[in-house]
């Protein structure tokens, strides 16, 4: 009975369909079974058409004009109010009013990793996975500041039940499983250069994650929201699960954030280069935003101040704090923010109905990015940190930002907390665990007090592999 009134209805649907112009997507439909007629009613019914409909048509029309652009007020790294920022942060920390927020529901495509990218091992000495370290430096400021911080890790339906077996597997990384809060993002169709949906196999439509923006709807949709006010949360430390450097939870950024009455604030590197690949942050038409770096034109690209630095140089780090109140307010009414569109190779049916993976881009994903959240806020700080310290993504399967850049960045860092407190290793390297020391001063203090000399738990010295 079900399934006759679902034919009955994918029929109806059918005649709305050849009215988008989508018919190709029942071209199978005589030829399956029930169950995958079942399948495909149900994707196509949970399918937003309309808002399918705007992408296509903001997909094929021409882009705005070229924004006006002015770079933000920056926090230095050398900052006279650190300390007091450092206290403000630390008190927020221990009255429970944190949460931690991971975004880790992208499809980790130029990496090519089949898995989630928090189970990639970067650990260059202990081999432990992105996740680890995250849950490591949780703990660790758990036991700091004598508390429990809530994280929230949105995932995507490709990854979600690979996300959390890892986590079962590994006892969630000994944090107390009612603090780690899963929760999958949204998902949209991709569409061909045609503006057709994209099919990936007879009874289903090709869909990708709706991007890291889709986490403010998903924190709502999901209940992660109200959970963190019944938990007395009024701020959520933000970041993404590719960067290994991430100082998760930093008082000092927290500081900062509340000291200023911020609604959502950004960590920014200074550029390598002009033409390093990264976005900048700035006022874009007067708003806070990131210019992503493919829409800078050469005369900001290489624009400098009078002493010679870059006038656009503030990398965004996507590393943020957000006001639980903030993002309530923004998603209360179904917001969305702004939908992008990126040219991707998207495995889709060819014409015998078989799959194949194209070599070129052949269609468009729609994603929204969390930054151009950063327009909405009353207030923001924008808060500059050592590169070197904090901000080490995993993209590319070899190069830049690659397995190989990130164990470097990570042996460097912890290298560098040896020398401060005189220990010498040549040719070895060296790895830190997060539940040993957090940071440098960390670290001395750790090796002062307990006079460990020899190597203690947690400090690897050895072999990579
Ligand atoms: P990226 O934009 O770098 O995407 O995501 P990615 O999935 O890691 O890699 P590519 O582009 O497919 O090669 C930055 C962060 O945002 C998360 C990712 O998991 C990563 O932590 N993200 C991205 C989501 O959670 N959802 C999305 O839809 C997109």
């Amino acid at each position: 009975m079900a399934a006759e009134t679902k034919i009955h209805n994918i029929k109806d649907k059918k005649d709305k369909l050849i009215y988008a112009g989508q018919e190709h997507i029942l071209k199978y439909y005589d030829k399956l079974s029930l169950k995958q007629r079942e399948d495909l009613l149900s994707q196509i019914l949970s399918i937003d058409m309309s808002l399918v409909n705007e992408l296509i048509a903001m997909g094929m029309t021409a882009k705005e004009p070229h924004p006006h652009l002015e770079p933000p007020c920056i926090i230095p790294i050398q900052d006279k109010r650190y300390q007091q920022a450092k206290g403000k942060g630390e008190e927020a920390l221990k009255d429970g009013r944190i949460a931690c927020f991971v975004v880790a529901g992208g499809q980790s495509t130029r990496l090519g990793y089949n898995l989630p990218k928090g189970t990639f091992e970067v650990g260059p000495v202990s081999s432990k996975s992105l996740f680890q370290y995250h849950a490591e430096k949780i703990a660790a400021m758990n036991n700091r500041y004598n508390t429990n911080i809530p994280w929230y890790i949105m995932t995507s339906k490709e990854n979600d039940t690979q996300t959390r077996d890892f986590f079962q597997r590994h006892d969630f990384f000994q944090l107390q499983t009612k603090d780690v809060i899963f929760f999958e993002q949204g998902m949209l169709p991709a569409i061909d250069f045609d503006g057709k949906l994209i099919m990936d196999s007879p009874d289903h439509i090709a869909m990708s994650p709706n991007g890291h923006g889709g986490s403010l709807l998903g924190l709502k949709e999901s209940g992660a929201l109200d959970d963190m006010r019944r938990r007395g949360i009024k701020e959520i430390f933000y970041f993404q699960v590719d960067n290994a450097l991430v100082k998760i939870a930093d008082p000092v950024f927290i500081g900062y954030h509340l000291l200023e009455k911020a609604e959502m604030s950004t960590k920014v590197v200074s550029k390598i280069r002009p033409d390093e690949m990264v976005g900048v942050v700035g006022y874009i038409n007067g708003r806070l935003g990131v210019i992503e770096y493919t829409e800078l034109n050469d005369e900001e690209r290489y624009a400098v101040n009078a002493d010679g630095s870059l006038r656009f140089k503030a990398g965004n780090t996507a590393i943020h704090m957000l006001n639980v109140e903030f993002v309530h307010r923004l998603v209360r009414d179904g917001f969305h923010l702004p939908y992008h569109g990126a040219r991707k190779k998207i495995p889709s049916l060819d014409k015998h109905g078989k799959l194949q993976k194209p070599h070129e881009p052949n269609g468009i994903k729609f994603e929204t990015f969390i930054f151009d959240a950063l327009r909405y806020a009353k207030h923001s700080v924008v808060m500059e940190v050592n590169r070197k310290e904090e901000f080490s993504p995993l993209k590319n399967i070899s190069g830049q930002d690659s397995p190989e850049t990130v164990r470097h960045d990570l042996i460097n860092l912890y290298t560098g907390w040896c020398k401060a407190v005189g220990l010498e290793i040549s040719d070895c390297p060296i790895e830190i665990s997060p539940l040993f020391a957090m940071d440098s001063d960390e670290f001395v203090q750790r090796i002062i007090d307990k006079e460990l000399w020899t190597q203690p738990e947690g400090l690897y010295i050895g072999s990579t592999g």
